[in-house]
């Protein structure tokens, strides 16, 4: 099995495109370095509202999303967060390989004092997983969005844990949209031009959900 990252371009649109170094066979502890479906299809959703506000992502894997943001959509406020020096070190690489603009900073869901910025848009991809810290997630999130922020999230229908964040971010005073992300935003990632490219089957065989998380209004 090799655990060298490969160095990949993940096609967001026909002519946007990231490259980004993926470790193809993940390893539990340094799965940011390995790139999830769910933060191709949260790329494209960026894509797709151009949004203009400063955005923060939350375990940020690769960058993908945050890069493909600063490429690609009017932001110019971006930083992207993980809790993993390696991970954080790959992203900082990747931003390089990509000429992009961005923030890369050390970001705990498990203490949200480590980071302490909020922003108008929060984003994250498949973050609620077994194990994962959820009531802390729901604080983090709390935490760095503005009063009138907006936060995003993209899951793949497998895990099993998102119910539980839904639950949690509802008790914590967050209103929920749930969104199927599908075509396009599903589509594969590649041209048959790059040999041996991982073709992220997953996408055609999940369904995908954006959750659009916004404070609950007082009146
Ligand atoms: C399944 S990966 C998803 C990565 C990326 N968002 C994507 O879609 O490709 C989960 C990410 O969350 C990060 N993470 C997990 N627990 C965390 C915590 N307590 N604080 C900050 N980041 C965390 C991991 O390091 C990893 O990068």
């Amino acid at each position: 099995m090799n655990l060298k990252p490969q160095i990949r371009e993940i096609f967001i649109d026909n002519d946007k495109i990231v490259t980004i170094s993926d470790q193809v066979f993940f390893q539990t502890g340094n799965d940011g370095v390995h790139q999830w479906e769910s933060g191709i299809v949260l790329s494209r959703y960026l894509l797709s509202i151009n949004p203009i506000g400063s955005i923060l992502e939350l375990g940020s894997g690769s960058g993908l999303a945050g890069i493909t943001a600063s490429k690609y959509t009017r932001s110019t406020n971006i930083t992207m967060t993980d809790f993993n020096r390696t991970v954080l070190d790959n992203i900082q690489e990747n931003i390089l390989k990509n000429s992009a603009r961005a923030r890369v900073v050390y970001l705990d869901w498990r203490d949200v004092t480590t980071y302490t910025n909020p922003a108008d848009i929060v984003i994250g991809s498949d973050l609620i997983y077994d194990g994962a810290p959820i009531q802390d997630l729901v604080r983090t999130i709390l935490h760095h969005m503005n009063e009138n922020g907006v936060c995003y999230i993209v899951m793949p229908d497998k895990r099993k844990m998102t119910p539980v964040f839904l639950e949690e971010a509802e008790r914590a005073g967050l209103d929920v949209v749930a969104m199927e992300l599908k075509d396009w935003f599903t589509c594969s990632p590649h041209r048959d031009v790059q040999k041996g490219f991982r073709d992220f089957a997953e996408l055609t065989m999940r369904k995908y959900f954006l959750y659009t998380l916004t404070r609950k209004s007082n009146i």
